[in-house]
């Protein structure tokens, strides 16, 4: 075997084993071989939360944690953001090159019309408590959306998967706007063609007695770069889930679902809700220091900190600052970003966040600007689904169509009591 391999011996057995090594990894099922006895199962690596482990060749999205570097495509998430629109960057992450003109044109019309949902799924949103999540309502309704398109579950066929994806990516603005609307008691705001993706989705959210509903062109731009930002992140817990549920085959709506499901946790998209609410709890600017010092003593965490592959600054979470300044221009500054700026200097100064490289993540200041945009807290998580909807079907698009995909079924370490027989309960103490 050639310079591009590994020796591994085998302390157990004295023997030796080449493995090769491919784009700087190994495959886990060569270590198979490597057997203390004909019938041992084989060596496997321990690896619970796939910290180093890669579970699939993508072409998408590249993110360097140390550099604080994101790429979709190859394009820098910085120049996506100044210049391109969210559409644009779905098509992208999608079809895996920028569209052209007419492209663009016809992917456009393709999702601006199928923004309205089945009239039963109105009803179906009614059922819900007043009270209910938006994210609940999310993950419930999407599923739900299999069922009005039974032709899904024919995920080989190209037209009816590429007829899902417009679907999808156009729905879920109208489903996020229609939950908010039922737990306000409001009647639902129709989508509106003329309004570009994130016009529409803020006209279906605020449009009230006026015959049309007029964005303002700065808060529109802000949700739109929002949304490039959140697009797609690799193999992060929801992507993830997406691949693994859609590994089964089902449709792409259960699998989208089961993507939302996960990301509805606070220690993923649900961190920002959750940093408004810490940041509501501090309360005030001088309260900052005995809070972190909370934190360090391992009561709870700083809440839109820290990242798993980021170890350096967020790259988004620098072009989120800056938007929000744009965004306070229109709406007045958000009184909770004096407490921001105070725990994100602190931070950034304390031996505890600097040893174990905690920076601010995207969802640190995402939510003082949707806060000051006028969405409420619980809509939070939603507004992170829907631009992360494309990032997933490109994500389920690539699993699909990869030769090497096969149902995601992970080993275990069994480590439970061996075999014993089973005792009747009257014998039992
Ligand atoms: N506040 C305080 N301590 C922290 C934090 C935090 N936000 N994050 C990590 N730590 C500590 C953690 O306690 C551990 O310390 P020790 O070594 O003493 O045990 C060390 O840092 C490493 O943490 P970890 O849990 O092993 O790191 P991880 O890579 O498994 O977790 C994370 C990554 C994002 C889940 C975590 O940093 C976290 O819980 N952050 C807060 C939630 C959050 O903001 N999530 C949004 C992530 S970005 C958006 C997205 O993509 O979803």
């Amino acid at each position: 075997m050639g310079k591009e391999a590994l020796t591994i011996t085998d302390k157990r057995t004295g023997q030796s084993y080449e493995i090769p090594v491919t784009h700087g990894t190994i495959r886990a099922t060569d270590l198979r071989q490597i057997k203390v006895s004909e019938d041992d199962f084989g060596l496997m690596s321990y690896d619970p939360a796939s910290e180093n482990t890669a579970s699939c060749k993508s072409r998408i999205t590249f993110i360097d944690g140390d550099k604080g570097i994101l790429r979709y495509r190859g394009y820098p998430i910085e120049q996506l953001a100044e210049k391109g629109d969210y559409l644009e960057v779905a098509y992208l992450l999608l079809y895996g090159e920028l569209p052209s003109k007419s492209q663009y044109k016809e992917w456009v019309y393709d999702i601006t019309h199928h923004t309205i949902i089945h009239e039963n799924i109105k009803k179906f949103m009614d059922g819900f408590r007043h009270d209910a999540h938006s994210m609940g309502m999310l993950i419930s309704t999407v599923g739900a959306l299999s069922t009005f398109y039974p032709e899904a579950k024919n995920i080989f066929d190209e037209k009816v998967r590429e007829k899902q994806i417009h679907r999808l990516i156009a729905k879920m603005p109208t489903l996020a706007a229609f939950a908010y609307r039922h737990g306000r008691g409001l009647p639902y705001a129709y989508p509106d063609n003329d309004l570009s993706y994130t016009g529409n989705f803020l006209n279906m959210m605020f449009k009230m007695t006026e015959p049309k509903y007029k964005p303002n062109p700065v808060i529109e731009r802000a949700l739109d770069i929002l949304f490039i930002l959140h697009a797609d992140h690799e193999q992060n817990c929801s992507a993830n889930a997406v691949r693994a549920v859609g590994s089964s085959h089902v449709d792409p709506y259960s699998a989208v679902a089961a993507g939302i499901a996960a990301l509805y946790g606070p220690l993923h998209g649900g961190a920002n809700e959750a940093a408004l609410r810490m940041l509501m709890e501090i309360g005030s600017k001088d309260k900052v220091p005995e809070f972190i010092k909370r934190v360090k003593s391992g009561e709870g965490r700083l809440m839109g900190f820290g990242h798993r592959i980021y170890k350096s600054y967020d790259p988004r979470a620098k072009i989120v600052k800056e938007t929000a300044d744009k965004v306070f221009e229109v709406t007045g500054l958000n009184p909770l970003l004096e407490i921001a700026l105070e725990v994100e200097r602190i931070a950034l100064e304390d031996e505890y966040f600097i040893k174990r490289r905690l920076y601010p993540n995207v969802d640190f200041y995402t939510g003082l600007i949707y806060q000051s945009l006028g969405f409420p807290v619980d809509i939070f998580p939603v507004l992170f689904a829907i631009p992360r909807t494309s990032g997933w079907l490109a994500q389920w698009k690539e699993m699909l169509l990869d030769k090497e995909t096969k149902i995601a079924r992970p080993r275990q370490l069994y480590l439970g009591p061996d075999k014993r027989d089973y005792i009747p309960i009257q014998e039992r103490d």
